[in-house]
């Protein structure tokens, strides 16, 4: 995984054939996608159960790129060395999940993979502050995480506080939550560069007719990468 900051399209197989996990993340990977998004939802942390690291072991070897898994969970401490037994690239925490996130992102290095930390919509640019030198990733909630297709929440303010947070270290700023072609040009002029997309690169296609998840996502960057 090297760094760099160009504009990089991450779907969400929350929005996926949960029957067909692992032709949907072929699929995905075949029609452009640079990562595939794991949302892990508990129905404590969110009002929404989805799956676990058995589900991340089986989809692993149907992704060539990165699995970048979402925990959406508490507490994250107790499953952080399943995830990565289950081959995660990026595991992604959310501040809100612990009070002990510096601790959550020590042990997440320590397993392996690279930390990532979750904002919430109603989270402030600043509660990440001290925590930078132990991330990856910063992810900006877009959407009050539980659900996809839910109408995006403007943060651009966050995005470029964070972004001017970060400076030059070799941090991603992904936004996760309502990314179409209309909302991306907004986050990538504020400096995201991993945008996240369920519902709209997975809409009008299926496993059976992959081609539109292709259209989808490069209608996604263009318009981000216009606006970059
Ligand atoms: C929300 C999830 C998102 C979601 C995005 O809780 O973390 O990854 O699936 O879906 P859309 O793009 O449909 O908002
Ligand atoms: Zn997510």
């Amino acid at each position: 995984m090297s760094f760099d900051r160009s504009i990089k399209i991450a779907p969400s197989i929350l929005s996926a054939d949960f029957a067909n996990f692992g032709q949907e993340c072929r699929a995905i990977e075949a029609e452009g996608a640079d990562w595939v998004h794991v949302d892990v939802m508990d129905g404590h942390f969110v009002p929404n159960l989805t799956f676990g690291p058995a589900t991340c072991a089986a989809i692993r070897p149907h992704i060539k790129g990165v699995m970048d898994v979402h925990l959406m969970i508490a507490p994250v401490d107790p499953y952080i060395e399943a995830f990565a037994k289950a081959g995660a690239d990026v595991l992604t925490a959310h501040v809100e999940a612990t009070p002990h996130i510096h601790r959550t992102l020590q042990a997440i290095r320590a397993a392996g993979v690279r930390p990532g930390v979750a904002l919430n919509p109603g989270t402030p640019a600043d509660s990440v502050a001290e925590l930078l030198d132990l991330v990856d990733l910063v992810c900006v909630m877009t959407v009050n995480p539980g659900f996809g297709g839910q109408k995006f929440i403007d943060m651009s303010a966050k995005i470029r506080r964070l972004r001017d947070m970060i400076g030059d270290r070799e941090i991603h700023i992904e936004i996760d939550g309502g990314v179409d072609p209309k909302t991306a040009p907004l986050v990538a002029a504020a400096g995201a560069d991993v945008l996240v997309a369920g519902s709209a690169v997975f809409r009008g296609g299926s496993v059976g007719n992959p081609a539109p998840y292709g259209d989808n996502i490069r209608a996604i960057r263009a318009a981000a990468r216009a606006a970059q």
